[in-house]
């Protein structure tokens, strides 16, 4: 199992979550966060507005996925969250080593099937 990490733009989010559903993951957790990457949020427009400010409005999206479906899950974030400008976002990929569902007490691969 992995847990897959992705900052994005918010504007990406509804496409994201219709992505990530088609390549099977069974659930997730979004906050809405803040942050910068290499540009230190410096030449960002968000909203139409340059930002003054060095932390710049995004998403993190949090997803437990087995492991035969993490590239689909992977390569489903990376297209819809791309709109080709920087600060499209990161994603990280961690190795996961328990899941339980808290009603049934499944574990690992049975706690995050859909
Ligand atoms: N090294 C990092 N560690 C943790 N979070 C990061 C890191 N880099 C970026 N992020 C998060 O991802 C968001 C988007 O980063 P961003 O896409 O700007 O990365 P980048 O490396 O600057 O790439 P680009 O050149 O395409 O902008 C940041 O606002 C921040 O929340
Ligand atoms: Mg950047």
């Amino acid at each position: 199992m992995k847990l897959i990490i992705a900052v994005i733009k918010p504007s990406r989010l509804d496409a994201v979550l219709d992505a990530v559903t088609g390549a099977g993951a069974s659930g997730l957790t979004v906050t809405e966060v803040r942050g910068y990457g290499r540009q230190r949020g410096k030449t960002e427009v968000y909203r139409g507005a340059e930002y003054e400010v060095k932390l710049l409005p995004k998403v993190k999206l949090e997803i437990a996925v087995p492991s035969d479906i993490v590239e689909a899950v992977i390569e489903a974030i990376t297209l819809s969250a791309n709109t080709n400008k920087i600060g499209d976002g990161k994603i990280f990929v961690l190795d996961l080593e328990r899941t339980l569902r808290i009603r049934t007490g499944e574990e690992n691969d049975a706690a995050i099937a859909g």
